[in-house]
């Protein structure tokens, strides 16, 4: 694949050269770019839901750490991820912040070629299993506001964006604990069943939806599986290792959603990182 950002469509870069991208929320200039560099291209940008949060004139559904989701304004059952400029990233160690200074100058190493890579290599594994437990990864698109990574968006059964596991903790939830830890046995034991090495199960990387009247969680964001921060990665080439950490973090994902929920209130605005 090997697909680099050229330097100039990068989203901060579009940002400065379209004065902020007004015109997108106008519906202006959707003639279209060449599909010649293999990105699919994608035209106008009128957002598809009426006052939502905007990002340069789409439809906001959250920010992560490294990157921000909007709405596909072209497809609702889609979202667009771009990677944040590097002053609206969060502050990281020095081993992520080496990854984020190679994956700027190199897209290869960003943030979203590495989750396509990690997606594909599981899809090419795994097939059909993969659906309603990781949300599906398109492939790169470019945009007026930058190159994004197409993905499936997890939906609500009311068509909105499902809310991360974070947001549920931290923000409102109408889910109580055990509902939420059930949801968590589900992912583990799927994760294991199919010795998926997900091991970066924090809140943010999973949303909050509902299967058969049931309430489940789905990873939308599977860079772990691919990157990790061990220099040896002995968890990954083990599968005893592999499934002793998967349990280790379900269970660190059970005691969070234990006690943030516990406590409620209590922690409203100092939640912890993602
Ligand atoms: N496919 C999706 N469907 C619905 N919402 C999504 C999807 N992908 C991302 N989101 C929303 O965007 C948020 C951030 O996404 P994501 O984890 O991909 O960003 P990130 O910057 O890589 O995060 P971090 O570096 O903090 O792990 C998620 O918590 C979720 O609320
Ligand atoms: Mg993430």
């Amino acid at each position: 694949m090997g697909i680099l950002v050229p330097p100039g469509q990068h989203a901060c870069l579009v940002r400065r050269r379209c004065g902020g991208c007004a015109g997108m929320a106008a519906g202006q200039g959707t003639s279209g770019l060449s599909s010649a560099d293999g990105i699919r291209h994608t035209g106008g940008m009128e957002p598809a839901v009426s006052n939502p949060p905007q990002w340069q004139g789409l439809a906001l559904i959250a920010h992560g750490a490294n990157r921000v989701c909007v709405r596909d304004p072209q497809d609702a059952a889609l979202c667009l991820k771009f990677e944040l400029p590097a002053n609206e990233r969060t502050r990281v160690g020095l081993r992520q912040r080496v990854r984020r200074w190679l994956g700027m100058r190199m897209g290869y190493f960003g943030e979203n070629q590495t989750e396509l890579r990690a997606y594909r290599k599981l899809r090419a594994r795994l097939g059909d299993a993969l659906d309603g437990w990781v949300a599906r990864c398109h492939g790169l698109a470019m945009t007026r506001a930058g190159v994004a990574l197409q993905c499936e968006c997890v939906l609500q059964e009311d068509g909105r964006p499902a809310r991360s596991l974070y947001s549920h903790l931290f923000e409102t939830t109408g889910h109580d604990p055990a509902a939420l830890c059930g949801a968590i046995d589900r992912m583990e034991a799927w994760l294991l069943r199919n010795n998926v090495p997900l091991f970066d199960l924090n809140a943010g990387n999973l949303v909050v939806s509902s299967r058969a009247g049931q309430v489940e969680l789905v990873c939308v964001d599977a860079k772990s599986v691919i990157s990790g921060k061990e220099i040896l990665p002995f968890s990954r080439w083990s599968r005893v290792l592999m499934h002793r950490k998967l349990r280790r973090r379900a269970q660190r994902l059970r005691q969070r959603v234990a006690a943030a929920l516990a406590d409620g209130p209590a922690l409203a605005g100092r939640a912890p990182p993602h």
